[in-house]
């Protein structure tokens, strides 16, 4: 028998603006619900604490009954949720029910990284996992890249010191009027024979050094600025085109740095940002042996990979 086969996880999600609960039974999903408030968002560019944390609490408890529905209560063995990081009003809110069903139930909590749910999002649940990886998890909040020795023994090599990848992708697209979230909007307007424009001038910077997207947003949008009057359809295909092409070779780059300097052949990708089309296609071309890429479903938040990760953990 696997050792985890007698396990079943129930996981909770509500770090940022998805409420989700899932449930991994003997080695098998069961289910991932996901309630999404990302349209409440929309008219703000971006999400606010506060919306977001009012929409958990009226999404949990639904969401936690259909995930039920599916199981009988008794056989859950653990309760995992996001204790970290995120949005603190938001965590509160499924911390709170991870806490009350785990006491009520008298089994094992298991606080959980969101950002280590996004290292293994890929995984399903059967194939062998090749370890170390390196694993780059770029989101709407963070970009990081891991050196992940173990599911217990996971290394920060690299992370931003300013903005998130996510929240460049958001702002771009907020001020050309493309709407939030940014990043699929973007992404469906790319075109790499019209990436002409040149946003970072000064190219020299060493790929050793923490990840900054705050320069090339802010070259973008003066740029955007100074040509307010000439901004077309095919003027704003250029312009996008331009910068995801700028800002996933910068991801590129410092992932090439590390995958060379720790002799590492396999990598994983994790967070909203992983299921961008030419990031995508950009790893899937390195030449490594293990490429972990997690369905596009499972790129942003949701819990099943909070339960995936804690099922990892406890081996
Ligand atoms: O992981 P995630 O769902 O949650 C947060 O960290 O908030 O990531 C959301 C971020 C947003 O900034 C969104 O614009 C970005 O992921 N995103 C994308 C794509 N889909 C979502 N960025 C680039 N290309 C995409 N296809």
């Amino acid at each position: 028998m696997n050792k985890q086969d007698n396990k079943t996880i129930l996981s909770i999600e509500t770090s940022c603006d998805e409420t989700s609960v899932a449930i991994i039974s003997n080695n098998k999903v069961i289910n991932n619900i996901i309630a999404s408030s990302a349209n409440k968002q929309t008219k703000f560019g971006g999400v606010v604490p506060e919306v977001a944390a009012r929409e958990h609490e009226k999404n949990i408890i639904n969401t936690l009954s259909n995930s039920l529905k599916d199981i009988n209560i008794k056989k859950i063995t653990h309760i995992a949720y996001t204790s970290t990081p995120g949005l603190r009003v938001c965590i509160n809110v499924g911390e709170i029910l991870a806490k009350t069903l785990a006491n009520f139930l008298k089994i094992e909590l298991l606080p959980i990284n969101h950002l280590y749910g996004h290292i293994f999002s890929f995984w399903d649940l059967k194939s062998s996992i090749e370890y170390p990886f390196i694993s780059l998890v770029a989101s709407g909040g963070n970009t990081i890249l891991y050196l992940v020795n173990s599911p217990n023994n996971i290394e920060v090599l690299n992370q931003t010191t300013d903005d998130a990848i996510g929240e460049c992708y958001d702002k771009v697209a907020r001020v050309l009027g493309l709407g939030y979230p940014g990043g699929p909007k973007i992404d469906k307007l790319f075109d790499e024979s019209k990436a002409n424009i040149n946003f970072i001038h000064n190219k020299n910077f060493d790929t050793h050094k923490s990840f900054s997207f705050s320069g090339l947003k802010t070259a973008v949008l003066n740029y955007i600025n100074n040509n307010k009057n000439k901004l077309n359809n095919d003027h704003i295909i250029e312009i996008v085109s331009s910068f995801q092409k700028q800002a996933i070779d910068i991801l590129i780059d410092k992932t090439n740095y590390y995958l060379n300097l720790y002799k590492v052949n396999s990598i994983s990708i994790g967070g909203g940002v992983a299921a961008n089309n030419y990031l995508r296609n950009r790893i899937s071309s390195l030449n490594i042996k293990n490429k972990y890429i997690p369905n596009k479903n499972m790129c942003g938040d949701n819990a099943l990979m909070i339960g995936l990760y804690a099922l990892l953990s406890l081996n």
